[in-house]
C-alpha cells in the first residue's frame, strides 16, 4: 500500500470528495435538455439512478420510475411481532461511499451497532467459535491457519484500494461504456483477470493453502453469495470484504434509502410493470425527425404507454427476473441475457435453536454467536444461520442467547422442509420464507458481460452484477449510467472510457 492510495482513501473516507470540485457535468448547458426520462425498477439501483439523473440533468426533466412491487426490490423487510427484520440485502461496508452519502443526504442515521460474533459449522459440529476476546480469536486463527488470515485481509485491502478509485473518477464526471472498461479503469488487467478466474484459482496462485480456502474462505462466499469458492475473484473479494469490521445497516431498514432517494429526486413513481419498449420516430419542430422510446406498461388501471428521450433499465434482464420485450431494435435486443440467477431462500423464524443440531453440547444460555457460517459439504443443507436484530434497535437492547426464543435467519439453496426445521429448532411460533433469485450464478471464465448501453439512449444498470452484486455496486452503476446518459446526450466523448485515469488524476487531489 503506497502513501498515495492511503491519502486518497483517507480523503474519501472523510467525505471531502463530496465537497470537492464538481464535475463539468453540472455546468450550465445551452444545448437542449431531455424532457422525459424513464427508470424501470425501484430497487437501490433504480432509485439511485433517479437521484443521479436529477443531479446531471437538472430540475427541468420529468423522471418517471416504474415499479410494480414494493419500492426497495431486493432490499426488503418482514414483520415479527412489532419489529421489522431484513430478509434481503442486509449489511453495508464502511467504505461503500455512495450508500454512506445517501443516508447523510436523507438524514437517516445508521442502525445502532450490536456486536456480532461468528462461528463455522462443518455440517456436523462447530469447528470455530469466535470468542468475546479479540486476542483469543487472533491466537486461534494463528494456531490453525498461520498468517493466512492476516494475508487474506491484506489481499482484500489491495483490491479495495483499487476499487476505491471509482469514486474519484465519478466525482470528476468520468463514465464507462462497459463493465470491463469500468473494472479496467479501477484495477487494470489484474481486475479483468480476477473477473475471468475463480476466487479459488486466484487464492491458490497467491499461495493460500487449500485447507484455509475450504474452512474459512468458502463459508464466507457461501453466506454472502450462496456459492462455492468457484465464483469470480471480483465478487470473491467483495465477499471477503463482507467480513471486515465496521459493517453497518440503515436505521429502520435499508429500503428506506430507496423511497428517500425517489422523494428527494422529485420523481413520479408509477406503480406498473413495464411490458415492452419500442422505438418511435416522430417529426420534430425543426422539420427533421426525433427518436423516442415508447414504454408500455400495465398497472392497476390497465395498460398505457408513454414516450421518453432516455430510458434506464434497473432490473436484471434474466430469466425469472423480468420479461421486457424490446421491439423495433436493430440489431434486436433480447429480453433475457445468457446466465442465470442463483436461488437463495431466506427463512426467518422466531423460535429456540436446537444446540444439538450444531453438534454442540454447550448450554444454549451460554451461546451468543450471531452468525453461523457453513463449510461446503454434503451434510450442509443450509448456507448460513444467523440470529438477527430488528431494523430499529430498541433502547438498551442486548442480543439474547440461544436459550431465548428470537428471530433467526436461515439462507439455503432450497426451501426448508418441516422436518429440517424441526431438527434445527426446538420450538417456533412463526416463520416467513422469501425465495430470492438473489444474485448471478458466477461461473468463470466469464462469458461476455451484458452491456451498459443497449441502444443510443437506452441503458442497462444491472449489467454490473456480473462483476459483483451488492447495494453499492448498483449505486456505482447508477451513477455511471447517469453520467453516460448525460455525456452521450451532450456529445461529451472526452468523459467516456478515458484510459489511464488513475495516473492522470493523481495530480488533481
Ligand atoms: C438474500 C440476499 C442477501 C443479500 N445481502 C446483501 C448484503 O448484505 N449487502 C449487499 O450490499 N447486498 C446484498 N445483496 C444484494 C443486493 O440486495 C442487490 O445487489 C441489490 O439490492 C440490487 O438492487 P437493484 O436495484 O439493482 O435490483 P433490485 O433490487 O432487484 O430491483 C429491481 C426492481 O425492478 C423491478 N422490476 C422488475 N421487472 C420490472 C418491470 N418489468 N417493470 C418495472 N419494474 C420491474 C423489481 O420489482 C425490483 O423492485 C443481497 C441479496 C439477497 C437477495
Ligand atoms: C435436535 O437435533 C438433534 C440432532 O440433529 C436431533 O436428533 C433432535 O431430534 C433435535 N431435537 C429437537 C428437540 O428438535
Ligand atoms: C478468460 O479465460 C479464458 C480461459 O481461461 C480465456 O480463453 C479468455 O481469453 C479469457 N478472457 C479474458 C478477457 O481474459
Amino acid at each position: 500500500m503506497n502513501p498515495q492510495t492511503l491519502s486518497l482513501r483517507a480523503l474519501l473516507f472523510l467525505g471531502l470528495w463530496q465537497t470537492g470540485r464538481r464535475c463539468l457535468a453540472s455546468a450550465p448547458e445551452l444545448k437542449i435538455q431531455p424532457q422525459k426520462i424513464a427508470v424501470v425498477g425501484a430497487g437501490i439501483g433504480g432509485s439511485a439512478a433517479a437521484f443521479y439523473l436529477r443531479q446531471e440533468f437538472g430540475p427541468g426533466v420529468k423522471i418517471d420510475v416504474f415499479e410494480p412491487d414494493t419500492v426497495g426490490g431486493r432490499l426488503a423487510t418482514v414483520k415479527f411481532g412489532d419489529q421489522d427484520y431484513e430478509t434481503g440485502g442486509a449489511v453495508i461496508h464502511p467504505l461503500n461511499l455512495h450508500m454512506k452519502h445517501f443516508i447523510e443526504k436523507l438524514g437517516i442515521p445508521p442502525r445502532k451497532d450490536v456486536r456480532s460474533k461468528a462461528a463455522i459449522f462443518d455440517g456436523k459440529e462447530l469447528t470455530f467459535e469466535e470468542s468475546d476476546w479479540y486476542i483469543v480469536n487472533v491466537l486461534h486463527m494463528l494456531w490453525r491457519y498461520g498468517f493466512n488470515f492476516l494475508r487474506m485481509h491484506m489481499w482484500v485491502e489491495t483490491v479495495l484500494d483499487k476499487f476505491m478509485r471509482i469514486y474519484q473518477y465519478q466525482q470528476y464526471g468520468y463514465s464507462f461504456s462497459s463493465v470491463d472498461k469500468l473494472l479496467h479503469a479501477m484495477g487494470g488487467d489484474g481486475f479483468l483477470t480476477l473477473l475471468n478466474q475463480t476466487l479459488e484459482e486466484t487464492m491458490m496462485a497467491e499461495g493460500f493453502p487449500q485447507v484455509f480456502i475450504n474452512e474459512v474462505v468458502s463459508p464466507i462466499t457461501r453466506v454472502n453469495y450462496g456459492q462455492s469458492v468457484r465464483l469470480n475473484g471480483i465478487v470473491g473479494a467483495v465477499s471477503l470484504a463482507g467480513v471486515d469490521s465496521g459493517l453497518w445497516a440503515v436505521d429502520g431498514g435499508n429500503k428506506r434509502v430507496c423511497s428517500g432517494l425517489l422523494y428527494i429526486s422529485k420523481t413520479e413513481l408509477i406503480t406498473a410493470k413495464v411490458t415492452s419498449i419500442s422505438i418511435k420516430v416522430r417529426p420534430s419542430k425543426s422539420g427533421t425527425t426525433t427518436t423516442f422510446y415508447e414504454v408500455n406498461y400495465v398497472g392497476e388501471s390497465g395498460s398505457a404507454h408513454s414516450l421518453y428521450d432516455i430510458v434506464v433499465i434497473a432490473t436484471p434482464l434474466h430469466q425469472g427476473k423480468s420479461d421486457i420485450i424490446f421491439s423495433g431494435f436493430s440489431p434486436p435486443l433480447p429480453s433475457h441475457y445468457p446466465g442465470r440467477y442463483h436461488q437463495t431462500v431466506s427463512t426467518l423464524i422466531h423460535g429456540r435453536l436446537n444446540m444439538s443440531f450444531l453438534g454442540s453440547t454447550k448450554k444454549a444460555s451460554d451461546f451468543t454467536v450471531s452468525d453461523i457460517l457453513t463449510m461446503d459439504s454434503k451434510d450442509s443443507i443450509i448456507n448460513s444461520l444467523s440470529s438477527i436484530d430488528p431494523v430499529q434497535i430498541p433502547e438498551g437492547y442486548i442480543r439474547p442467547p440461544a436459550s431465548v426464543a428470537k428471530v433467526w435467519k436461515v439462507f439455503s439453496p432450497q426451501p426448508l422442509t418441516q422436518e429440517q426445521l424441526q431438527d434445527m429448532f426446538i420450538t417456533w411460533d412463526s416463520s416467513s420464507e422469501t425465495r430470492w433469485l438473489a444474485y448471478p450464478i458466477y461461473r468463470p471464465p466469464q462469458r461476455k458481460t451484458p452491456p451498459f448501453i443497449l441502444h443510443n439512449r437506452l441503458y442497462y444498470l444491472n449489467a454490473v452484477e456480473w462483476a459483483a452484486s451488492a447495494m453499492e455496486m448498483s449505486a456505482i452503476s447508477a451513477r455511471n449510467v447517469a453520467l453516460l446518459a448525460h455525456h452521450r446526450w451532450h456529445q461529451q466523448e472526452g468523459k467516456v472510457d478515458q484510459e489511464d485515469l488513475h495516473t492522470r488524476l493523481r495530480g488533481e487531489l
